[in-house]
């Protein structure tokens, strides 16, 4: 079955690589998305280093001059109708110049440097040979500056997103009470191309559509500043904090590997590792929540986000969140597989998108952080239902975390890849 499975999972990134990236789903996101190229890296290096470079120098290739790495860019084939909001909506030109790639103007989580490091460990000679982290390194530098430097919007000196697109769980239930103040755009003002593609009731309604695509617009409209007011939605995101936390852990092995000064990445690692437990960290539920940066409130929500932070080395209260995660809230020791909600919660979905189902990245960082932390047995169990489900799922997009059964784009990249290297990290 293992050797099947590998062999499937090879073929959806071979099938969905462009020539210098690859695409999450070839109809649903027919461009290049920046958490999954990085999540693609980490599968693809074990079907091609060379290729698993070639992503990420094409997401950096795009970069803007202020370091942030956009969370879209358009590949210049795909029809213009192909997704919306396309290249014709976000207008980078008008920032980074006609001769940029056209990219979006919003970010996503920050998991490069972990995913350049596990790249350069799949073939290091390759890598030293082609220069890969040598080049790459000031990039993630100035990736991690911009976030730390223009995006500490708030108190603590946390990263803030100013988009729900940026947490990556667009419609998760935390950014509901947030969102709530933003007015949506009228349905009819702008074309959905996604419901073209997937079954509306696993997708975010209309309404929250009308949302994302107001503050995508305002955003532009200002230029894509940040400052000095601050963005109708502005929150301090668990999950953006805790993967920029480990990144700087990966930044400091790069920094050793390219001849630079790790100090400085591990410094930035306890930094946010402390400003994360004293300000989201919620003794009462062991979860951390994001914060809204305009009223300083905690959101407190069950997002499966205020797990993720596991991944952080050295993290004080991971024991707290060990016991959630296989508490009644999210029973990952039972099944293995993370629902992204709150299994009790009343907003509970197991079908909408970020509002209950299991993710397969989700699932592989938790993977991760749980074995870090010496919770072995869990991660285990995590490892073992991610690749059963992908054996009887296919690569979806998402799962119902209670049955399994798969929900969303087919042959998505990220879930081949992350099978993929859970199924290498069970070979001896
Ligand atoms: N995740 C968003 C989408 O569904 C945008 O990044 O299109």
């Amino acid at each position: 079955m293992t050797a099947g499975l590998r062999e499937r999972a090879s073929r959806v990134l071979l099938a969905n690589w462009q020539g210098q990236s690859t695409v999450p789903a070839a109809d649903l996101y027919p461009h290049q998305w920046s958490w999954d190229s990085a999540f693609i890296a980490v599968g693809l290096r074990h079907v091609s280093p060379r290729r698993a470079q070639r992503e990420l120098e094409s997401l950096f290739g795009a970069q803007w001059p202020d370091g942030r790495v956009p969370h879209i860019v358009f590949d210049r084939a795909t029809p213009a109708g192909a997704y919306f909001p396309g290249a014709d909506f976000w207008r980078s030109a008008a920032v980074t110049g006609v001769r940029h790639p056209a990219t979006s103007g919003l970010v996503q989580p920050p998991v490069h440097a972990i995913a350049a490091w596990e790249t350069f460990r799949a073939d290091p000679e390759l890598a030293r040979r082609r220069g890969f982290l040598a080049r790459l390194y000031p990039r993630l530098v100035a990736w991690h500056r911009y976030l730390t430097g223009r995006r500490a919007l708030g108190t603590g000196g946390l990263v803030s997103i100013v988009h729900p697109w940026e947490s990556g769980m667009d419609n998760s239930p935390a950014w509901d009470g947030p969102l709530s103040r933003v007015e949506p755009l009228p349905a009819g003002s702008f074309r959905r191309a996604d419901l073209a593609h997937a079954v509306a009731g696993e997708r975010p309604t209309d309404t929250d559509y009308g949302r994302y695509v107001r503050l995508a617009a305002d955003y532009r409209d200002h230029g894509y500043a940040d400052g000095p007011a601050i963005p109708a939605f502005a929150v301090q995101d668990p999950l953006t904090n805790a993967l920029l936390a480990a990144a700087e852990a990966a930044l400091a092995d790069i920094a050793a590997e390219v001849g630079a000064d790790p100090a400085p990445h591990h410094a930035e690692l306890k930094r946010l590792r402390e400003a994360m437990v004293e300000w989201l960290f919620d003794e009462g539920d062991g979860l951390l929540h994001a914060r809204d940066v305009h009223t300083g409130q905690s959101l407190r929500a069950g997002s499966v986000a205020g797990l993720v932070p596991l991944v952080v080395p050295g993290l004080p209260v991971a024991d707290a969140l060990v016991r959630t995660a296989v508490g009644d809230r999210f029973r990952i020791g039972e099944t293995g597989l993370p629902p992204s909600y709150d299994r009790t919660d009343a907003l509970f979905d197991t079908s909408r998108y970020w509002r209950g189902p299991a993710w397969f990245n989700i699932g592989w960082l938790l993977w991760r952080g749980l074995r870090l932390h010496g919770a072995t047995g869990v991660a285990d169990t995590v490892r073992a239902a991610l690749v059963r489900a992908a054996a009887r799922a296919g690569f979806r997009e998402y799962l119902d975390p209670l049955t399994g059964h798969g929900r969303g784009a087919r042959d998505f990249s990220w879930s081949a890849a992350v099978t993929l290297d859970l199924l290498d990290s069970g070979k001896g």
